[in-house]
């Protein structure tokens, strides 16, 4: 059997014990099962870059092997062009891509140098798994080293449509720089159609079949694979004595007989204050609710070198601040904003506990909360999920009710028809959306396209 390796930039505690975004989340999830080893960064800054050693950990039946980063790698490869460029611009939001040349010199050498760690740790039959943004030439520089080994990407952000991806700084070298990989996997249908968009319509390629891409001198695989999550492990989490406890806990404390839940990074992509204007809207198109709903939303801190993140921030401070001041009284407080990571048991509870899931991202390459927020319902009870239209996941959960996250008012109607809904109709979107966040699960996510990586060989005119 062929060994796994992955490599991510964020190799996150394979006991998932905290939240760490979506990709940490799957990854462990899917490593769990394969024998394998995970190699990225160790999520510390050294000063210099003169002992930069890789260490080598078991934790559990993962190993892994982790780099740290030197300060100038971590300001020009993640904070500059990984967060400051890509980031903003796969998310559509080009105010926020802020181009600077060092910050690509630095990508460039970090992904040379994770490359050369990389070639070393390989054995013959290895199968290698590269994820996400922070990668994308990693593969061509392991080329240039020689590495022959069948190589697959996969994309846990957006894929922008051109127009958009015209305006990130080299992009034809990143794309040409795809073509390097056996097999290129995107989060949904229509990020894959952005990219082959991009490769018919600005690098001369051509489609070779339904799947078969070729530019640049090569041909290579492209196709959707929607992510998801390990459901039968999150639904357990959220049915034990502790989780019983836990929710007995919430509904005692609190007036409110309705919960609503976010659970986000504190990311401007995940559409935060918007999502408490809505709430706003709730209160005053629908007095009623006063009293009687909240909102928990949980927003762990992110990328806090990245000025965007700082300022949104300040902005969904104050906007839960005032909404406080404006309608709280001595025995209600309408927002609860948490601003701390909260052990995933808990937010399995607190899920299985709150009447409605509030997913709203301006945009998301899937957004696994959403899918978690459904494990964990009772089915005989279930609650509702408002999910934004503008997430990958929204392209699988049609039975949702989706938004738009830009319309306040019509997040606050949907609000209220989740609020009010009749147990039959719950139940009915409940285990239509089960259903398919079931056969959409990790599992499935990780076999489809490994078996589709080992039956992938890129053809290359160079040879
Ligand atoms: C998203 C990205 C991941 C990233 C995670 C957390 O899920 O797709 O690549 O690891 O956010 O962000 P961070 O910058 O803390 O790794």
């Amino acid at each position: 059997m062929s060994r796994l390796i992955v490599v991510s930039n964020r190799v996150a505690d394979v006991t998932k014990a905290v939240q760490s975004g979506g990709l940490a989340t799957a990854v462990a999830d899917a490593l769990q099962e394969a024998r394998g080893l995970w190699f990225g960064w160790d999520g510390t800054v050294v000063s210099n870059d003169t002992h930069i050693g890789i260490s080598i950990n078991q934790q559990g039946n993962v190993r892994t092997a982790t780099v740290p980063l030197s300060q100038r790698d971590y300001d020009e490869y993640y904070v500059g062009f990984s967060n400051n460029v890509l980031w903003p611009s796969f998310h559509y939001r080009l105010d926020l891509n802020l181009i600077d040349s060092k910050s690509i010199d630095g990508y460039r050498r970090v992904n040379q140098r994770f490359a050369r760690a990389l070639a070393a740790l390989l054995e013959p039959d290895d199968l290698i798994w590269i994820h996400d943004y922070h990668f994308i030439p990693l593969a061509a520089e392991l080329r240039a080293l020689g590495v022959k080994h069948r190589i697959g990407f996969f994309l846990h952000i957006p894929f922008p449509p051109p127009d958009i991806f015209l305006a990130v700084p080299e992009q034809q070298w990143l794309a040409r720089a795809m073509f390097s990989y056996d097999l290129v996997g995107f989060q949904t249908a229509s990020d894959t159609q952005n990219f082959i968009r991009y490769v018919l319509e600005q690098a001369g390629g051509e489609q070779v079949s339904d799947t078969e891409l070729k530019a640049f001198g090569g041909t290579i695989k492209v196709r959707p694979f929607p992510i998801g999550i390990d459901v039968e492990a999150f639904y357990d989490m959220a049915h034990t004595p502790t989780a019983d406890e836990q929710i007995q806990r919430l509904q005692r404390r609190s007036m409110a007989s309705n919960h609503i839940i976010g659970v986000d990074r504190l990311d401007y992509s995940k559409g935060l204050p918007d999502r408490l204007r809505a709430f706003r809207r709730l209160l005053d198109l629908y007095p009623e609710n006063r009293k009687a709903v909240t909102l928990m939303q949980i927003s762990p801190p992110t990328r806090e070198d990245v000025q965007a993140y700082a300022d949104i921030r300040q902005e969904l401070e104050g906007l839960s601040g005032a909404i406080n001041g404006e309608y709280s009284d001595f025995d209600w407080t309408p927002v609860r904003y948490i601003h701390r990571a909260v052990p995933r048991a808990t937010l399995a509870a607190l899920f299985r506990g709150s009447q409605v899931g509030l997913v709203t991202p301006l945009r998301d390459g899937m957004n696994l909360v959403a899918k978690e927020y459904i494990a964990a319902q009772d089915a005989d009870d279930p609650g509702v999920l408002v999910l934004s239209r503008f997430a990958g996941a929204a392209e699988e959960l049609t039975d949702a009710i989706l938004v738009n996250p830009y319309d306040n008012d019509e997040v606050a109607q949907a609000l209220q028809r989740s609020l009010t809904m009749k147990k039959e109709e719950r139940i009915e979107r409940h285990n239509a959306l089960f259903d398919k966040v079931q056969k959409h699960d990790v599992k499935n996510w990780r076999e489809t396209f490994l078996n589709e990586l080992k039956s992938s060989r890129r053809a290359n005119e160079s040879g």
